[in-house]
């Protein structure tokens, strides 16, 4: 009696790469598909992109020890009500603006880019903007003309001009808006909003 057992058996190990690749591959197309849908405008945390004709906060959770996103009642943007197709479009002219100008060299943008300005993802609801009513015109200046604009919050560094036209600076406006709806699991971590009462 002299045969090989099944663990020692060439073809064995042939056939268990094969079974393990393959399953590999099927739970990774899963895994890109599962992503994709919870990734996506119009998801469970990611609303659809119209969510900038709404008023938009982000509040602590006691029980959840964490902020959520909370979106309210109507809140135009630039005073205009956006249809679903013309809120995409300008949402997406500001993501194209903030990718063509490389933000994400000083900033980041849901926690990814580079640490020399501050975190974008909830910049919409930065106290910084003075109040909800200057808000949208007060980024639009600051990002047309941010060496002018600077607040630079007493670490004495400015944003450059980056030749943003006002087209392009209300798309980013939108963009941002959008991006703070945008449940992120609690980052920024004790972020104090516009809307907070002092
Ligand atoms: C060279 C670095 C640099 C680049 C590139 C840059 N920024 Fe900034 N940004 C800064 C600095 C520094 C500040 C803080 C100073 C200030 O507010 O005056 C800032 C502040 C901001 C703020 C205010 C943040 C807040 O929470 O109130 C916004 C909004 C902003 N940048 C958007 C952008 C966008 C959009 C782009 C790309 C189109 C961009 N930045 C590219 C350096 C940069």
């Amino acid at each position: 009696m002299n045969e090989t057992p099944l663990w020692a058996s060439e073809s064995f190990w042939k056939k268990t790469a094969i079974w393990v690749t393959a399953g590999s591959f099927i739970i990774l197309v899963v895994l890109t598909f599962d992503s994709l849908s919870q990734t996506s405008a119009g998801s469970k945390r990611v609303p659809a992109y119209s969510v900038i004709n709404k008023k938009i906060d982000y509040q602590y959770k006691d029980d959840l020890h964490k902020s959520v996103p909370v979106i309210g009642d109507t809140e135009l943007l630039f005073g205009k009500e956006f249809t679903e197709m013309e809120a995409e479009q300008l949402v997406m002219l500001g993501k194209k603006t903030t990718q063509a100008k490389n933000c994400m060299n000083c900033h980041t943008l849901l926690g990814n880019g580079a640490y020399y300005a501050p975190d974008l993802t909830k910049a919409w609801l930065d106290k910084g903007w003075v109040s909800k009513e200057m808000r949208e015109d007060l980024m639009v200046q600051f990002l047309m003309n941010p060496e002018k604009n600077a607040r630079t919050f007493g670490s004495n560094r400015k944003m450059p001009d980056l030749n943003i036209t006002e087209e392009e600076a209300k798309g980013v406006v939108a963009f941002l808006k959008w991006m703070s709806s945008i449940d992120t699991n609690g980052f920024p971590y004790n972020f104090k909003t516009i809307n907070a009462e002092e």
